[in-house]
């Protein structure tokens, strides 16, 4: 599970890189439905699933949206004091317990591309941002993507 450390390290890179969250989910589920095509299938409904497609960076945009309410935001507070103290990246099953239940039964996301897709947004992250992407941040990050993809396959079972 995730240390102290590689929550800090998660939070510190996720605020470096907040101006470009939109644009490195965009191009993250452009290179997901372009390299790893058996994705294409879930979002058959759309008109366009090319890298240039406006939906797929608004959808984009809305992943990252919700990954990033993952690192910043704070916890549903049972009470003030201690739910202020509790981030929902400490309780990620708690917090996306919603989103993993839309995928897992409305939309019915086989959970291995959880990892792909976290594949992809790794691959994103050190394109946009080779400097900050240092190993440490990036031994971090897929540490936090991959509790991520294990919390939204939580309702699965
Ligand atoms: C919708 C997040 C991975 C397929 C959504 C929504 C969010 C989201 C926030 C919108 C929910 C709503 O409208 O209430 C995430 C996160 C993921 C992830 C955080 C992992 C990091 C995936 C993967 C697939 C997928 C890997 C399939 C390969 C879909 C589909 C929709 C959706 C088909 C509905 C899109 C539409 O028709 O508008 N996801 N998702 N998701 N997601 Fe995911």
């Amino acid at each position: 599970s995730l240390s102290a450390k590689d929550k800090a390290v998660v939070k510190n890179f996720w605020a470096k890189v907040a101006p470009k969250t939109a644009e490195i989910g965009g191009e993250a589920l452009g290179r997901m439905l372009t390299a790893y095509p058996q994705t294409k299938t879930y979002f058959a409904h759309w008109s366009d699933l090319s890298p240039s497609s406006a939906q797929v960076k608004k959808h984009g945009a809305t992943i990252m949206g919700a990954i990033g309410d993952a690192v910043k935001k704070h916890g549903a507070t049972i009470m003030g004091a201690i739910g202020d103290a509790v981030s929902k990246i400490d309780d990620l099953t708690g917090s996306l317990s919603a989103l993993s239940e839309l995928h897992a039964f409305k939309l019915r996301v086989d959970p291995a591309n959880f990892r792909i897709l976290a594949h992809n947004l790794i691959l994103c992250m050190g394109m946009f941002f080779p400097a900050d992407f240092t190993p440490e941040v990036h031994l971090s990050v897929d540490k936090f993507l991959q509790n991520l993809a294990l919390a939204l396959s939580e309702k699965y079972r």
